[in-house]
């Protein structure tokens, strides 16, 4: 049997999310399932998908690693499209500080958050770096999530945001899954730099941005746009300065205060503006129009005991919104598909259709990939999941509980439970 070559039959739910683009709205709810489901994969690549009467009139089993899904949902892999999975040390500190009053922001300004995991990355080895990153990559696998967006932002430096976009580089190449790299220099502004916002832009888009991009070292660049980090204007100025060298964009946009980052994630054109809690009307008005990818990130809500983002009036506004964790070392150290479902499915008034678009090919739409990933469609890549229960009902009702039950990457099995 050739690696890569794979037939999976009788699932009793085959869940394709069919598409090629990200779903706006109303959309949002089309799953296309098909009852009694088979698919081939050949050479890593999706070929046929039907119902398991037709594919095996057409292909025969001795020719594939055969899976029986029979009482089995399938779904397409899980694209978790917004983390900051490459860092040193940890914050459990600061998280005990939160949970006896301290905020986020007082916790930044004392030279805390953000600055204290740039020390502990600064220090860390590139080894080091890798080897935690493998392991988180192993464990976000077993949820079920077959490619993953990972953020640099905690160098500040030109050696350390480098060092972190390197680390990616290599785990995409040596790893399963599959790791879209974004940089993410303007996270905060280093202490060198305090009160001098603008020259520290100025030093990203001289000094550090030329190098990636010679080097292919990240596909997008995102800011932390918020009161007391970056303003909308050197945001701006970033940001379209990225987009003239040729890189996608993301923005932490109105995460803490609302700031106008949704309006301008619209007007420069980002792929994505990712938090979102405090969007005003406008700016969810403008996403819509310009076709901006609205990324949710519940567990960051959920952790900081924030306000959920508006979903429902998102997506009943004509977004197309997509679910990530935000996995960090700060404001959400949690990775857990089975988290971000539960939230959004009980407490955003997503449906659980929405809530599964949202995570595949919307995901997938957010990283730019919609044309290869995040649905089961001939022609793209054979990343699927198969659940230990016959529908997608059981995801939000297994409340934090991982059913996954197989991860099969590019037509290989690579989770088994
Ligand atoms: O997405 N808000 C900015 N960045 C991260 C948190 C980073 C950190 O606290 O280390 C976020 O929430
Ligand atoms: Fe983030």
């Amino acid at each position: 049997m050739k690696k890569g070559n794979m037939l999976i039959k009788n699932a009793s739910q085959l869940v394709t999310c069919s598409g090629s683009k990200a779903k706006c709205g109303e959309e949002m709810k089309n799953l296309h399932t098909i009852e009694n489901g088979a698919l081939v994969i050949e050479d890593g690549i999706i070929k046929a998908v039907n119902t398991t009467q037709e594919i095996l009139k057409i292909y025969n089993e001795e020719d594939y690693e055969v899976i029986d899904a029979s009482n089995k949902c399938v779904l397409p892999g899980f694209v978790d499209s917004h983390t900051h999975f490459i860092f040193g040390g940890y914050r459990a500190d600061e998280f005990a500080w939160r949970l006896r009053g301290d905020s986020y922001m007082d916790i930044m300004e004392r030279g805390g958050g953000i600055q204290n995991t740039v020390n502990a990355t600064k220090n860390a080895s590139y080894e080091e770096l890798y080897n935690v990153g493998f392991e988180r990559l192993n464990d976000m696998m077993r949820l079920g999530v077959t490619t993953v967006e990972g953020k640099s932002g905690y160098g500040l430096d030109f050696d350390t945001e480098i060092k972190q976009l390197k680390v990616m580089k290599s785990l995409n190449e040596e790893h399963a899954m599959d790791v879209v790299t974004t940089f993410l220099g303007a996270h905060s502004v280093p202490p060198e730099y305090k009160g001098k916002n603008n020259e520290y832009i100025d030093f990203i888009i001289k000094k550090v941005l030329p190098v990636i991009k010679d080097e292919n070292l990240a596909e997008f660049c995102d800011v932390f746009c918020e009161d007391k980090v970056f303003s909308v204007a050197e945001s701006r100025k970033l940001l379209s300065k990225a987009k003239e060298m040729g890189f996608k964009l993301k923005l932490h946009a109105d995460e803490i205060v609302t700031l106008g980052g949704a309006e301008l994630a619209a007007e420069v054109g980002a792929i994505s503006a990712d938090h979102l809690l405090h969007a005003s009307d406008e700016g969810i008005k403008a996403m819509a129009e310009k076709k901006v990818i609205t990324t949710l990130l519940p567990c960051t809500a959920f952790c900081l005991k924030e306000p959920y983002a508006r979903a429902r009036e998102i997506i009943d506004s004509g977004c197309a919104v997509a679910l990530a964790t935000d996995f960090n070392p700060g404001s959400c150290f949690t990775y857990s598909i089975p988290l971000v479902f539960g939230v959004a499915a009980i407490y955003m008034k997503m449906s659980m259709e929405e809530a599964i678009t949202a995570l595949t090919i919307n995901g997938a739409a957010a990283v730019g990939r919609a044309d290869s990933i995040g649905s089961i469609d001939p022609g793209k890549k054979g990343d699927i999941i198969i659940l230990k229960y016959p529908s997608y009902n059981f995801i939000p009702y297994n409340t934090g509980i991982n059913i996954v039950e197989k991860v099969i990457k590019n037509g290989n099995l690579v989770v088994n439970v």
